[in-house]
């Protein structure tokens, strides 16, 4: 929970060059993102600044319970939120701080929030999918409106020092994994099996390549080979400091932060109708936003 009170505060929280924070529209990749620089920080871990968990190690700037020591937390500290320009520190215009911000399709992303309101005990349990699109679409939902969270930021951008991603960018895309495949089939005769293990993690290394170089960490082969290892779906659905099944189950049902992870689930739940409907409402939101999403794979 938090507070207005809380809010106001954080227009003078005092930001320190050093401070990193992650910035996404809920369901869009945060803990992945979070669980990826949690990792690119990790050799710099002091006895101080090891964490049970990647909430620990980056709170929520809103959501200050337990985490009394933001203040006196050494640098880097690392923060994450779900906040519009408007409601961040005022320090962060000053280009001093590092902000990653994740954004992913509001198709997937829709889908993802109505399987979350079932999961998350203090949402509201929506009564059927077309009844939470139309919440989303007219934005009453948590996080508010998903095109004016991206509008907002994006108009602001130059106003920060800002690394703009996709969660897309962050998945394989099965067009470059088939072409690259191809390639890599006849040039080097790997087999099926060496091919997936060579050219699966492609996207998301360039993904953690990009956020280490705009947060100015040189990371090395073994340490970038650590980081795609562990911020891949499967072994982050097994890591207790990433999965976030440590919270109680009467907050949120074990399992469902990571769900199903893939691009283009959409196609499960919306109808033919609901879909025309929303490429509509799409077209019309983003038609001056250069942002361009990966909606199928
Ligand atoms: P799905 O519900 O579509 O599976 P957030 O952290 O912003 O709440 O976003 C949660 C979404 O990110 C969930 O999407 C979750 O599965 C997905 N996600 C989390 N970690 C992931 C990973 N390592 N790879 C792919 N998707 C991941």
């Amino acid at each position: 929970m938090t507070t207005a009170e809380h809010i106001d505060s954080l227009q003078s929280f005092e930001i320190r060059e050093r401070d990193v924070f992650l910035v996404t529209y809920p369901k869009s990749g945060t803990i992945w993102a979070q669980n990826i620089i949690a990792l690119i920080f990790e050799l710099d871990d002091t006895d101080e600044t090891i964490y049970e968990n990647n909430l620990e190690k980056m709170p929520w700037l809103e959501y200050p319970e337990g985490h009394s020591d933001y203040v006196s937390r050494p640098s880097p500290r690392l923060f994450a939120s779900h906040l519009t320009p408007a409601l961040m520190p005022r320090g962060l215009k000053g280009k001093k701080a590092k902000i990653v911000y994740v954004a992913r399709n509001p198709k997937d992303n829709v889908v993802s929030y109505f399987h979350f309101c079932h999961a998350w005990t203090s949402l509201e349990t929506p009564k059927s999918f077309e009844e939470f699109l139309q919440q989303y679409l007219a934005g009453n939902v948590g996080g508010s409106s998903w095109f004016d969270h991206i509008r907002e930021w994006h108009t602001h951008r130059d106003e920060y020092s800002i690394l703009f991603l996709t969660y897309e960018d962050m998945v394989m895309n099965l067009f470059e994994f088939i072409s690259f495949s191809i390639i890599l089939l006849y040039l080097y005769g790997l087999t099926l099996p060496m091919l997936v293990a060579t050219v699966l993690p492609q996207d998301l290394r360039s993904a953690v390549v990009k956020i280490s170089q705009f947060l100015g960490r040189d990371l090395s082969e073994a340490m970038l080979t650590h980081i795609i290892e562990k911020a891949t779906f499967k072994n982050m659905k097994k890591d207790p400091k990433a999965n976030y099944e440590f919270l109680p189950e009467d907050l949120l049902q074990k399992g469902k932060f990571l769900r199903k992870g893939i691009i283009g689930d959409w196609k499960n739940s919306f109808t033919v109708a609901q879909n025309e409907m929303f490429d509509q409402v799409y077209q019309e939101k983003m038609k001056d936003i250069p942002f361009k999403f990966i909606w199928n794979i």
